[in-house]
């Protein structure tokens, strides 16, 4: 910080192929100034420190207010999310990354998509349609309702998956996110019907026996969510199942498959 200035490092990449370059930022320190509002400072202006005129830096945000989970990036190297990252308590000059295990579309953009598909394969869903009425639903007593609330309070940041020693572009670990949400659907009284279906995915090729537990997820994640118990919680589940389906059937027993690859690695 020289001044009122406050320097941004920026890893730039323009497109998914190209080399990424680094630009350099000096901005007007403000009251209250956070990561999000400092890329909206250089998308109103884009000049780079040495007074060349350059692009927006691409970067994604919605909510401002740690909801949507769309702004986790890389500040001085540490996965964040950018709008509740404030200026004044980061190291200067201040760095900004794109996540790096997830495929970059631009500058601090990255695919995420890898999630949503994950979250397909093990039907984080609960089932209700169908061709006639089903009539309500099963009613969820208080103390259910309370274990599966902070379960449900996921934003799909993808902390998680950027600071797990699992997470690799060799392995198709799906991460405590996804487990997470395993729990919370097989806790809920109609999700549960479901519960074979997402414990069988979890026995396959990126389920639940690559986690290490190293419980680097539970500490990063900006919703507290207690992932590390969720990941105990699944692998007894699984391991029931296993014996279970080895008890009624060993012929029939099989992996399931779950975990997409999550793509091309980042340029460095
Ligand atoms: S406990 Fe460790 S290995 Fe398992 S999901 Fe969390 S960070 Fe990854
Ligand atoms: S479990 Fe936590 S860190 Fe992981 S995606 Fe959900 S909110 Fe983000
Ligand atoms: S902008 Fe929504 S979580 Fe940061």
């Amino acid at each position: 910080m020289d001044g009122n200035n406050i320097r941004f490092i920026i890893k730039r990449q323009p497109t998914p192929q190209s080399t990424p370059h680094w630009e350099e930022f000096d901005l007007q320190w403000r009251h209250g100034m956070n990561v999000i509002i400092a890329l909206r400072d250089i998308a109103e202006n884009p000049v780079d420190r040495f007074g060349k005129v350059t692009t927006p830096v691409a970067y994604d945000s919605n909510c401002l207010e740690e909801i949507c989970g769309s702004c986790a990036i890389r500040i001085n190297g540490r996965a964040a999310m950018a709008c509740s990252a404030l200026v004044d308590k980061l190291e200067h000059p201040i760095r900004l990354e794109p996540l790096s295990r997830f495929p970059v579309v631009r500058d601090l953009v990255v695919d995420r998509g890898v999630l949503f598909e994950n979250l397909k394969l093990i039907k984080a869903w609960v089932p209700l349609d169908g061709t006639y009425d089903l009539g309500a639903g099963p009613r969820i007593d208080p103390g259910t309702q309370e274990q599966m609330y902070p379960l449900s309070r996921c934003i799909s940041c993808c902390l998680c998956l950027e600071v797990c020693p699992q997470v690799t572009e060799s392995t198709r670990f799906v991460g405590a996110a996804i487990i997470n949400q395993v729990r919370l659907f097989n806790e809920h009284p109609a999700g549960k019907t479901l519960k074979d279906e997402r414990l069988h995915a979890m026995m396959g090729d990126g389920g639940i026996h690559e986690c290490a537990y190293a419980q680097n997820c539970v500490q990063i994640c900006p919703k507290n969510i207690p992932l590390t118990t969720s990941i105990s919680i699944v692998y007894g589940q699984t391991m029931k199942k296993v014996l279970k389906d080895l008890v009624q059937s060993p012929e029939t027993v099989t992996e399931g498959e779950v975990g997409h690859r999550r793509g091309v690695k980042n340029g460095s």
